[in-house]
């Protein structure tokens, strides 16, 4: 780990970080690219599915974000991304802390993802987080095909 960064806050994404976000997601070949209208959703809280969205902000601006979907006592962590070049500095692990918070107040007692199989960055960051393979999901993904690893971790 390079040295973690002091000044990182971790906040509810808005409709003003929309750009920002599909920015950062853009640049990222890893990471979901979901239109703005799915971001845009995510943060209707009228919405049929609950969403938490938060971002993390480092010296003003938006350096990564996280999405769950809640349907207590389970959720989704559907997307969590950091820009390239403020990586490995321990804004993801900040990010889910955050996100797990939230996710217990709202009753969940399990959080459930889909990675992909090459995506090692991710699942070192998901298994060193307590998630644990929970299954396969066969050519799952598109674009490029590949298996998604099923991935839970029960929050204590
Ligand atoms: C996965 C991702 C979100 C991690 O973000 P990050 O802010 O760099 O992660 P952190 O700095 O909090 O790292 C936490 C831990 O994850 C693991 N990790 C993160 N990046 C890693 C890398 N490049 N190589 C190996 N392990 C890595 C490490 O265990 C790390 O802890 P350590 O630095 O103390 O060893 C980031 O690499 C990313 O945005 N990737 C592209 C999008 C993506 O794949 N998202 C997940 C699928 S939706």
């Amino acid at each position: 780990m390079i040295d973690e960064l002091p000044r990182v806050e971790i906040r509810p994404m808005t409709a003003a970080d929309v750009d920002r976000v599909l920015e950062i997601a853009a640049s990222l070949r890893e990471a979901p690219h979901w239109a703005r209208a799915v971001y845009e959703a995510a943060l209707d809280a009228r919405a049929h599915v609950r969403r938490i969205a938060l971002v993390a902000e480092e010296q003003g601006a938006v350096a990564g974000f996280a999405v769950a979907s809640v349907m207590a006592p389970e959720a989704e962590l559907e997307t969590i991304a950091v820009e390239a070049r403020l990586q490995r500095r321990g804004i993801a692990r900040r990010l889910f802390a955050e996100l797990a918070g939230e996710l217990r107040r709202a009753g969940v007692r399990d959080i459930v993802l889909e990675v992909r199989a090459s995506n090692m960055r991710a699942q070192t960051l998901y298994k060193g987080l307590g998630f644990a393979e929970a299954g396969l999901r066969t050519r799952y993904y598109v674009d490029p095909v590949e298996d998604a690893l099923v991935l839970r971790l029960e929050l204590g």
